[in-house]
This record gives C-alpha cells, structure tokens and sequence, in this order.
C-alpha cells in the first residue's frame, strides 16, 4: 500500500493542543508551552504537517526585511524516517520564499547529525558554532549556525 501523501497548512496559536505533543515527543529538550505560545503573531510563518489527517510535524520560522529563521522543526517520531521532515522543510522554504525571503536561517546541535545531513542536502551550510550553547555540566554541546543565501527555483 503506498504511503498517505503529506499535507500542510498554516499553523495558527489555536492548534497549540495539537502540536504540545508532537514537541514534547520529538525534541531532547522540548520547549515550554510560553515559549511555543509566544512564536504567533504577524512576523513569524508557521506550519503544520498533516499525515492521513492526523498532525504529524510542524515548523516554527519568523521572516524579517527577506531573512528568515527556521525556530523550530519536527516530525513526531511516529512519522520519522519517511522523507516528511524533508518534505515539512521544502514546505518551509517555499512559503518563506513566496513571502519574499531571501536567505534562510538556523542553529541546530553539534550532535543532531540526521538534522544537520538534511540542512546541508537542502543547501543549508555551517557559517558560525557556539561553543558549548546547549544543555549543562558535561552534557554540553556546541551550537552549529547555517544560512542558505541563494535563492532556488
Ligand atoms: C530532524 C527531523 C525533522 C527529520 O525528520 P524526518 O522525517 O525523520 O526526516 P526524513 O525522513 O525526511 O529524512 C531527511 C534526511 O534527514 C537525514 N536523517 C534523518 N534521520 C536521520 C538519522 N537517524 N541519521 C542520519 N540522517 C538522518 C537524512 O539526510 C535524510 O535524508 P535521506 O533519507 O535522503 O538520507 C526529525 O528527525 C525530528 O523531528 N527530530 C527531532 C527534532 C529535531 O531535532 N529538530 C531539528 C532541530 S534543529
């Protein structure tokens, strides 16, 4: 049987209960309900991934003066591993780039290699690292900044 096809649309704050969830289950160190309920408003660009009609994943992005910076993107592990976190990204660089952005960026941890290998395949590249960012003690980790500053067809 072939896969269901994604579907997408513009995520709002009323689908907070929808994406709490996926959040808490995706991320190593989820963000709180404040800090997700304070990413609505007219400079960000939000969306949700739907699967079968069920939310699976969502991107959090705010765009200003053409720079846009991707906050937030996952993919509930249920649905991990089927090409919708690349398909929730293209989604993201398409909806930015209609709204006229023209360079693209994000900071992810030194550790998360599966999302780093697909930012890079996406066209994303390192420009700066933080040194030991995230997490504490000896669970520290650097942050890896990436811009995209070409535009794509
Ligand atoms: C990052 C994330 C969104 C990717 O979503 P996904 O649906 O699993 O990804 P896809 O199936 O579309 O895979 C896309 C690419 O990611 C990379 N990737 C994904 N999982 C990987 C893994 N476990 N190991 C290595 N590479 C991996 C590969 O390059 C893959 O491309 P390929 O299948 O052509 O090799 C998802 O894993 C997630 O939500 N992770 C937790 C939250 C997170 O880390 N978000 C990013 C924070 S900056």
């Amino acid at each position: 049987m072939s896969q269901p096809q994604p579907e997408f649309r513009p995520l709002l704050e009323s689908d907070f209960a929808l994406i709490y969830p996926i959040e808490q289950a995706a991320h190593q160190e989820p963000w709180s309900q404040a800090n997700l309920l304070s990413c609505f408003g007219p400079r960000y660009l939000n969306g949700l991934l739907l699967v079968a009609g069920r939310p699976a994943g969502f991107y959090i992005s705010d765009l200003v003066a053409g720079d846009s910076s991707l906050m937030n993107i996952c993919v509930h592990p249920d649905f991990q591993g089927k090409g919708l976190g690349r398909a929730l990204l293209r989604e993201y660089l398409a909806s930015s780039k209609a709204k006229k952005a023209e360079a693209w960026f994000l900071e992810v941890r030194a550790g998360n290699k599966g999302a780093i290998a697909l930012y890079e395949s996406e066209g994303f590249a390192e420009y700066c690292r933080r040194a030991d960012y995230y997490g504490t003690g000896p669970d520290r980790e650097d942050a890896v900044l990436m811009s995209r500053l070409f535009d794509f067809g």
